[in-house]
């Protein structure tokens, strides 16, 4: 079977663009590869970060993963740092990796111009983490929303140059989008972001939803209840896309174009849907909390999975690059 591999930052409340885009996605594949999913605690630490709230965000966030449907049975979920050779194969990488590829990338100008009190190396170097906890697994596909498909891009380049360099090692990856691969925020305008005050989270409680859809943004050309909508233009159509039934996505399309259908009642239509689907995933959360010694045991055991892949492909890495030592072994 192929292998996938995705990840997922620990840093603050799992959005239901993150669900939409990455994870639902993540729970439909797993059927058909041989999926690592992770926690990528390394990467969260590149901007400033409540060093005593880091452990309850790994947690809660790999709580969450397992709580949509990746159980151990099906997939592995890991946390980044409980398999150090990411990082040292994220060194490797950096030798074979021009500077100028990772200036130009566009989530380090965005994050760049938003902490600029703290522009370190790990927020450039952050794409050669990310192709390195890919190509670690020799991954061939990696399922993720719209704004990582740059950063995937860039694996494939760095998994060429090693290849070119070294001898063929790694396949180069490739993206697998989702049916909903960018969600807006709540304001329509950025793309619903964790670090923007803009999300709807995975765990917010029903009535907290519906308050932020009920002042969410809608097509901004309809002003008043008869003016017609443009469906294409609606940050609510988008979500509705990625939560409502083919018939209702249909019939809101047809009636909004129309002024049939006002956006307080398109409003409540999404909320039930959205409760819906996410509804369970939250009963699980509560269900996972109760039994704290699981996560424990489904991180460890992930762990323990990975160390088995990525200990054969480290010391193959290391005898290519020419540092590996028989006698050290
Ligand atoms: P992160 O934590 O920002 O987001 C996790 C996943 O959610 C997707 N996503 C969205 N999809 C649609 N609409 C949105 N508004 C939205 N916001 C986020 C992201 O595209 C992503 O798939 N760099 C990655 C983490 C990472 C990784 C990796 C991913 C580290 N190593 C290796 C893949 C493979 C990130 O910051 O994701």
């Amino acid at each position: 079977m192929d292998r996938i591999f995705s990840g997922i930052q620990p840093s603050g409340e799992i959005h239901i663009g993150n669900y939409v885009g990455a994870i639902r996605n993540w729970v439909r594949l797993v059927d058909r590869y041989d999926c690592v999913y992770c926690v990528v605690d390394y990467h969260a630490i590149t901007i400033e970060y409540e060093v005593a709230l880091m452990q309850k965000r790994i947690l809660d966030t790999a709580t969450i993963l397992v709580a949509s449907g990746l159980t151990p049975d099906k997939c592995i979920v890991v946390v980044q740092s409980h398999v150090p050779e990411h990082t040292e194969l994220a060194w490797i990488f950096n030798c074979v990796t021009p500077i100028g590829e990772l200036e130009r990338m566009t989530q380090f100008k965005e994050k760049a111009k938003q902490h600029r009190q703290n522009i370190n190396m790990g927020l450039l170097d952050y794409p050669v983490l990310q192709a390195a906890d890919i190509l670690i697994y020799k991954a061939g596909y990696v399922p993720v929303g719209e704004d990582q498909i740059q950063h995937v891009e860039l694996s494939r380049e760095i998994a060429r140059k090693f290849n070119v360099r070294f001898g063929d090692t790694f396949p180069e990856p490739k993206v697998l989008l989702s049916d909903a691969p960018r969600i807006l925020g709540t304001d329509g305008n950025a793309k619903m972001s964790k670090s923007l005050n803009n999300a709807i989270g995975l765990l917010d409680p029903p009535e907290a939803i519906r308050e932020k859809l009920r002042t969410a943004a809608t097509c901004p050309h309809r002003q008043r209840r008869s003016d017609p909508g443009h469906p294409e233009h609606c940050n609510i159509f988008t979500m509705h896309q990625a939560f409502s039934k083919p018939d209702q996505i249909a019939s809101i399309d047809r009636h909004c174009r129309t002024a049939g259908i006002g956006c307080i009642e398109c409003k409540e239509i999404l909320f039930k849907n959205m409760v819906e689907e996410i509804g369970p995933i939250q009963d699980r959360v509560r269900e996972i909390h109760k039994r704290p010694q699981y996560m424990i045991e489904v991180l460890k055991s992930g762990a323990d999975r990975c160390k088995a892949i990525v200990t054969e492909v480290m010391d193959e890495v290391r005898t290519k690059i020419g540092v590996k030592s028989e006698w050290m072994s």
